[in-house]
């Protein structure tokens, strides 16, 4: 298997579990050391329980220490590559900044773009 960090995310992908929607997603999160958390969605009987790929894949990164961020892959097997969802974007905007975000399918497109073109006059703690 090819390395890198869509390669990761497309593994990672494989793990979704998604038996009410079948749309399988996945991530890989690439800490400033170059650790990478992956995460896959993980859907629920009452479905608004459902976590998505990239929120695993913080949650997994911050539970294990890491705290500083460079990139995260995200990878669907959609013709129009598949961006973060709005929660999705909260929790990267106050766990990991201006993040640049890679989006991938499984037909070996990809995309490059930062956080901050997707999400912008974010809330945040600054305002608290
Ligand atoms: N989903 C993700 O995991 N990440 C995204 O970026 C978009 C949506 C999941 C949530 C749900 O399990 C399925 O995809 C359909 O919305």
């Amino acid at each position: 298997m090819t390395g890198g960090l869509i390669a990761d995310a497309i593994r990672a992908r494989e793990n979704a579990h998604a038996p009410f929607s079948r749309f399988k997603v996945g991530a890989a999160l690439e800490d400033e050391s170059g650790r990478v958390f992956t995460g896959c969605n993980i859907e629920n009987a009452t479905f608004g329980l459902t976590i998505c790929a990239e929120r695993v894949a913080v949650f997994k990164a911050l539970s294990e220490g890491a705290r500083k961020f460079r990139r995260i892959a995200i990878a669907a097997d959609t013709a129009n590559l598949t961006p973060p969802c709005g929660a999705c974007r909260q929790i990267l905007w106050e766990f990991c900044g201006d993040i640049e975000i890679l989006l991938a399918n499984l037909d070996g497109n990809e995309e490059s773009l930062r956080l901050a073109s997707l999400f912008p006059r974010p809330f945040d703690a600054s305002f608290l």
